[in-house]
This record gives structure tokens, C-alpha cells and sequence, in this order.
């Protein structure tokens, strides 16, 4: 079985691929506002050291994992540490994949709406309010949103049922160059803005005195859900790569793209908030209520708005393939089924699962679990409590499990392996734990 797996055919290729996964909607509605709220330039440089020391080791242990088992994430544990526990961490990796694509999807297919609703003109409104209303009346339809996210479910479906090679790598070597083209593009338009300026203060001034523990914390935490780790997401990547693939390297270069694509978005969003003089924000209200709000009141804006969201539902796109093939593949190789029978039985699957999330703003509205509504539920369980625990044990692995001569030939030898796997033995473990018991209110 293993000779004859699929690979990533170029360096390219599995550029665009592993950018594809850690590009997302991170980049677009969290990354930006939260180093303009946290001290511009001194939180970006606190994230780039948040990365380096947590980030990108775990993302070059997953990668070398994948690749020197070939297997998809359950079964490299079985191949790499036999009799042991360790495929544990590759269920869990499959469970949180499954978990976090309940509710991604979900937000992935409010994207989708909005390049629709926003190149019809639709969205065009300069109203914060208005702009809120349009957006419950998307969510609070049971019909629109589960029509949107099984939409998008299917789309993902029909690229990963081509495989790697043929679906995966094919696509994301189209979207991410077209994603940069988008974000340059809107950009020069953001920064030919009256008062541009003063966006880009508040992204980069650099304010030390805002630097908090917490925000520390913040930066951890950020480092390591940008970098896609801790769901077998690079893992499953990883076991793609051909031999000739210098993964501390190649990792490196996803990391700086990545962080590029964040801070293009960025300058794309804030000059225009500024100029218009709207408020602030992040998360949902930042993509549903102020974009459409700042681009209406731009001469052109449904343009620009439109292509927004383009580039925004093909940065959750991106995500959401290796989410998926991280569970089909697992699927189609425990029980010997063809990526044709898996895909279905994973949509379908995943139908299921998103169902209450989709629903928490509908029919579902004021139920909650443990206090938080289903959607919420999803989103806390994967990044607070089930990313990182795969995360601190797939350090954990590399740095003590595997055996010192593996590890560091996995990841290519030299001073970049060894001093990986040095962190996998000490800081980063220790580092995802804080931000866990943060996570969990422990700390
Ligand atoms: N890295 C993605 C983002 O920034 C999120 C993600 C996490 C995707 C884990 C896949 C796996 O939006």
C-alpha cells in the first residue's frame, strides 16, 4: 500500500497545498485585529517568537511524522511507535478534525453567501445595523445556512475525492496565488484611502506597555492555530511529501507566507475602517458587518467586497480540504475503501455532526451544553482543549517516544532538526500546556 501512495508532485505543490491549510479565516477575521488591539508591532514580534518556539516545531514534528510513516494519522502512530498507545493521538487528531469542521463549515458557508449576497449588492449598506440584520436573517434560516454549508461540504468533497496530487494540490496552486493577487489588489485600493494612515498606525505602532501575560497567552495560542497543528491536518500533509522535501525548510516558508497573508489582510481591512471612521472589530462582526459596511461606502465597493469574500471563502476552502482529508483518508485506509465510497460517508457524517451547530442560531437557539451553545461548544472543545493536547503529545512523541536518531533523520538532520527536536523535549510542551490550562480557565 505504501509504495504506491500518492505524493505531492512539486516543491510548489506542497507550498500551495500546506499554505492552503494554514491560510484561513484566522488570517482574515483574528490575526489583524489582534495585533492592532494587542501593540501593533511589538505583539507581531511577540507572535513571531510565539511561532518559532511553538508554532513551527510541532508543524516540522507533524510533517516528519507523516512522512517517514506514509500512513494516514491513526495508523503512522501504529507504523512508527507499534504496540503502544500512541495511535490514541492520531483518533484524537481525527476527532478534532471532525469537531472543528462542524462549525468551520458552518462559518465557511456564511462566506460563500456573501459572495453571492455581496455581488448581487445585496449587503450594500453603510449601516452597521443594517448590516447585523441582514446577517441574523442569513443565520437564523435553518434552510440558507445548512443549504451553504453542505454546499461547501460537497465542493471540498469533490476535490478530495481526487486525491492529493489530482485534487488537493491541483486546486490550492490555483487558489493561493489568486488569493495574493486579491489581497495586493485591495489593498492599493485600501491605501489610496483618505486617512489610510491611520490604520496603518494602529496595525503597526509598536506599544510595549500592552504586552500582558495574556497577551502572551493570546500570541501562543494564535501561533499554534494559524500553523494548523494539533489535528493532523500537516501530519496527513506531511505523509504527501516526497523524500527530497526539506521539511524544517519548507515549514519555514509556510510560516513567513502565512504571516504575509495576514498582514496583507491587514492593510487591506483597517486603512478602510479608519477612513470611514467605523469601529474595531473582530471575529464574525468584523467579515459580516463592518467589510460590507466599509466597501459599501467606497466609490466601487460591491467590487471589492465581492472579490473580499472570494478571497476569504478560498482561504476557508483551503482549510477545510485538509481538515476533510485528514478523516477520509483515515476512512479510506483502515477499512480498505476507495476515496469515491469515504467521501460521501464522511459528508454525510459531517452533515450530521454540524447539524446542531447550524442549528444553534435557528431551532436550536438558547439550548446549551455545558453553557455554551452547540456552535460555541465545537469551537471551545477543538482549539482550547483538543488541539493542543495533540499538540503537547505530538511533541512529546518526537521528543521523547520516537528515538533521538529517527527523529532527527526524519526531519532532515542538521542544526534545524536538532534543535526542534530539543524544543519537542522542553519549551514547547511546556508552553502549549500553559496556554491549555489558560484555555480551560485553570491558570
Ligand atoms: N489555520 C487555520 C486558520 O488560520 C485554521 C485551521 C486550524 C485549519 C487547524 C486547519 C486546522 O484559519
Amino acid at each position: 500500500m505504501a509504495a504506491a501512495r500518492d505524493h505531492f508532485s512539486s516543491r510548489l505543490g506542497v507550498l500551495a497545498a500546506t499554505l492552503g491549510s494554514a491560510v484561513g479565516l484566522g488570517n482574515i477575521w483574528k490575526f489583524p485585529a489582534l495585533v492592532g488591539q494587542n501593540g501593533g508591532a511589538s505583539f507581531l514580534a511577540l507572535y513571531v517568537l510565539a511561532t518559532l518556539c511553538v508554532g513551527l516545531p510541532v508543524m516540522i514534528a507533524e510533517l516528519s511524522i507523516g512522512r517517514a510513516g506514509r500512513r494516514n494519522v491513526v495508523e503512522v502512530f501504529r507504523v512508527l511507535a507499534p504496540r503502544s498507545a500512541w495511535w490514541l493521538v492520531g483518533l484524537g487528531a481525527v476527532v478534532s478534525c471532525v469537531v472543528i469542521l462542524g462549525y468551520y463549515a458552518d462559518v465557511a458557508g456564511w462566506v460563500f453567501a456573501y459572495v453571492v449576497r455581496s455581488a448581487s449588492g445585496s449587503v450594500a449598506t453603510t449601516d452597521p445595523a443594517v448590516a447585523q440584520a441582514s446577517f441574523d436573517a442569513l443565520v437564523s434560516s435553518p434552510l440558507e445556512s445548512l443549504g451553504w454549508q453542505w454546499l461547501v461540504l460537497l465542493l471540498a468533497g469533490t476535490v478530495i475525492m481526487r486525491g492529493a496530487s489530482g485534487g488537493i494540490e491541483k486546486v490550492t496552486r490555483v487558489l493561493m496565488p489568486l488569493l495574493f493577487l486579491l489581497l495586493v489588489g485591495i489593498c492599493v485600493r485600501s491605501l489610496l484611502l483618505p486617512g489610510a494612515v491611520e490604520g496603518l498606525r494602529f496595525l503597526f505602532m509598536p506599544q510595549w506597555d500592552r504586552i500582558t501575560g495574556d497577551v502572551v497567552l493570546l500570541a501562543m495560542g494564535l501561533a499554534f492555530f494559524k500553523m494548523s497543528v494539533g489535528m493532523g491536518c500537516m501530519l496527513i500533509y506531511g505523509s504527501y511529501f516526497r523524500d527530497d522535501v526539506h521539511i524544517p525548510l519548507m515549514a519555514t516558508r509556510v510560516m513567513i507566507c502565512d504571516l504575509l497573508v495576514s498582514l496583507l489582510a491587514g492593510i487591506a481591512i483597517f486603512p478602510a475602517v479608519f477612513s470611514f471612521g467605523f469601529e474595531v472589530s473582530q471575529g464574525p462582526a468584523l467579515l459580516f458587518m463592518t467589510i460590507p459596511a466599509v466597501f459599501a461606502a467606497i466609490p466601487g465597493g460591491s467590487i471589492f467586497a465581492t472579490l473580499f469574500f472570494v478571497l476569504s471563502a478560498i482561504a476557508a476552502t483551503g482549510a477545510i480540504l485538509s481538515l476533510l482529508e485528514v478523516t477520509v483518508s483515515c476512512l479510506a485506509e483502515r477499512f480498505c475503501l476507495s476515496r469515491k465510497r469515504a467521501v460521501p460517508l464522511v459528508l454525510l457524517g459531517l452533515a450530521v455532526v454540524g447539524l446542531p451547530a447550524t442549528l444553534s442560531f435557528s431551532s436550536l437557539k438558547g439550548v446549551e451544553v455545558l453553557g455554551y451553545s452547540f456552535f460555541a461548544l465545537y469551537d471551545v472543545m477543538s482549539s482550547a482543549f483538543l488541539m493542543p493536547v495533540c499538540a503537547i503529545a505530538t511533541s512529546l512523541f518526537v521528543g521523547y517516544a520516537w528515538g533521538r536518531e529517527k527523529a532527527l533523520a526524519a526531519m532532515g538532520n542538521g542544526a534545524s532538526a536538532l534543535a526542534v527536536w530539543w524544543l519537542c523535549r522542553t519549551l514547547t510542551p511546556v508552553l502549549i500546556a500553559v496556554v491549555l490550562l489558560h484555555g480551560l480557565g485553570m491558570l
